[in-house]
């Protein structure tokens, strides 16, 4: 059989879900029905937003029928060896020896530390003073990946690491990464060799954490003395380079996203005064004392972030391109063609979230959702790795947050827009703090 039904311009198609993501994925599904197909610049694509074709999708277990896509243009931030970019059992083997330090139960040794970032964070700012809430979040999640993942420790290395991450990251422009012509350095000068510059900088800092640390792990709880003592099933390990590489990754999958939808938080919260009474409540009543696990563990708390990525989700689709020709929802597909959940319709479902444009964390309030009908880490073989974390610093950062700080919002309503990878909060969601508690 054909593709399905879809528009045929792939010029306008890939105008229009470049301008408005989500509103376009909605009316292409609504004229063409569901699957639809996109004819996009970058490659043709089958999107879904049907619960049982993700589930379908995200259960095979067939390491030669999905490859990655849409992650092509990281390469020169990360390098080669990174599992954004690995297919088949490479990527199967990887994702084996950079799962555990992910785990669920791990995230303990992280709390102190995503505590410590937020109040550091918020840290100088005076009652009446403005903000906006995306560079706050930003730096709770740098400092986070900076020490738990790098493991850096001193406030001398922790603030030069930060640094280092944040001068290569602005000098990564969108254009040098998206167009490998532009790439050159004529005379050893211009932005792709400032970007150069940069990176290196961040190399020899993070090199020499890696050398640190396969030196002596003792008393390391970070994610790199995790890597560094793993072994593959064969008992290889990972090279210096491989580790770069990887940190690199963590760093790019792990910080933008999980300050976006931090940002998202407290607008959300915010706009709903009941709901930030409530979800405040719940903090004040575990009392100052209480361990990050039990600020971990409020179900109310939780919900509110479940909540927001749902309403807000920062990554809307994910890819999954077919490295052999396939039957996918009784369409016969050719190799190359690259399927896609999209999320955010999903999310938006009436049948899956009654009123669906309702910020309501009572939804998740003591109910576990259906994996295909939430998912804000994607799903199958390719799942987030970092989505314990995430949440775990989410909700200490949130819990911190209303224990210590009133807030404001001064923004109205706030539209999705694309900032990279992610759809964020237009403007980064303008605050006041009001006072400290
Ligand atoms: C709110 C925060 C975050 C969100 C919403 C998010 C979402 C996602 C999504 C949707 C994917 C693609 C999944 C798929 O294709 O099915 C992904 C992949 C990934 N994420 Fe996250 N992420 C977040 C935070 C993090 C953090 C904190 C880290 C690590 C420190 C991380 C590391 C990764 C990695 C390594 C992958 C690639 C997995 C693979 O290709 O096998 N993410 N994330």
């Amino acid at each position: 059989m054909a593709l399905p039904p879809g528009p045929r311009s792939t010029l306008l198609t890939t105008i229009r879900v470049a301008r408005t993501p989500t509103e376009a994925l909605a009316r292409y599904r609504e004229r063409y029905g569901d699957p639809f197909f996109l004819p996009m610049a970058n490659g043709p694509i089958v999107a879904t937003a049907q619960p049982e074709l993700i589930k379908e999708l995200f259960a095979s277990r067939d390491a030669t029928l999905y490859g990655s896509f849409g992650f092509e243009s990281t390469r020169a931030l990360i390098g080669e060896h990174t599992v954004l970019l690995m297919e088949g059992d490479k990527h199967k083997r990887e994702r084996k020896l950079l799962t555990p330090p992910f785990h669920g139960e791990r995230m303990r040794a992280y709390g102190e530390v995503m505590i410590e970032a937020t109040r550091a964070a918020f840290a100088e700012l005076a009652a009446g003073d403005e903000f906006v809430a995306i560079e706050r979040t930003t730096r709770v999640s740098l400092e986070a990946i900076v020490r738990a993942v790098f493991g850096f420790s001193t406030r001398e290395d922790i603030t030069a690491a930060q640094e280092a991450v944040l001068a290569t990251l602005g000098a990564a422009k969108p254009y040098l990464l998206f167009s490998p012509k532009t790439q050159v350095a004529p005379f050893g000068l211009g932005p792709w060799a400032t970007f150069q510059k940069r990176s290196a900088e961040l190399d020899a800092l993070l090199y020499a954490q890696i050398e640190r640390t396969r030196a002596s792990c003792e008393g390391r709880d970070d994610i790199l003395a995790m890597l560094v003592q793993a072994r593959y099933d064969d008992g290889g390990e990972m090279s210096d380079r491989d580790i770069r590489d990887e940190l690199r990754t963590l760093l790019i999958a792990g910080h933008e996203t999980t300050a976006v939808s931090l940002a998202w938080t407290l607008y959300a919260l915010h706009r709903h005064p009941e709901t930030l009474a409530r979800a405040r409540a719940e903090v004040d009543a575990v009392g100052d004392d209480a361990s990050p696990e039990a600020l971990a563990r409020l179900p109310y708390l939780g919900a509110v972030i479940d909540e927001t990525l749902r309403r807000y989700p920062i990554i809307d689709v994910v890819f999954r391109r077919l490295l052999r020709p396939a039957t996918f929802a009784g369409y016969e597909l050719p190799a190359g063609v690259i399927l896609c959940p999209a999320i955010v319709l999903v999310h938006q479902d009436p049948n899956i979230y009654p009123d669906p444009e309702r910020f309501d964390p009572e939804r998740f309030l003591g109910k576990k959702p259906r994996p295909h009908e939430y998912l804000p880490f994607g799903g199958g073989n390719r799942r987030c790795i970092g989505a314990a974390f995430s949440l775990y610093e989410s909700r200490l950062a949130l819990a911190t947050v209303l224990r210590e700080l009133e807030l404001e919002l001064l923004d109205g309503e706030l539209p999705a827009v694309r900032k990279n990878i992610v759809l964020a909060p237009k403007g980064g969601v303008r605050m006041r703090l009001r006072a400290r508690r």
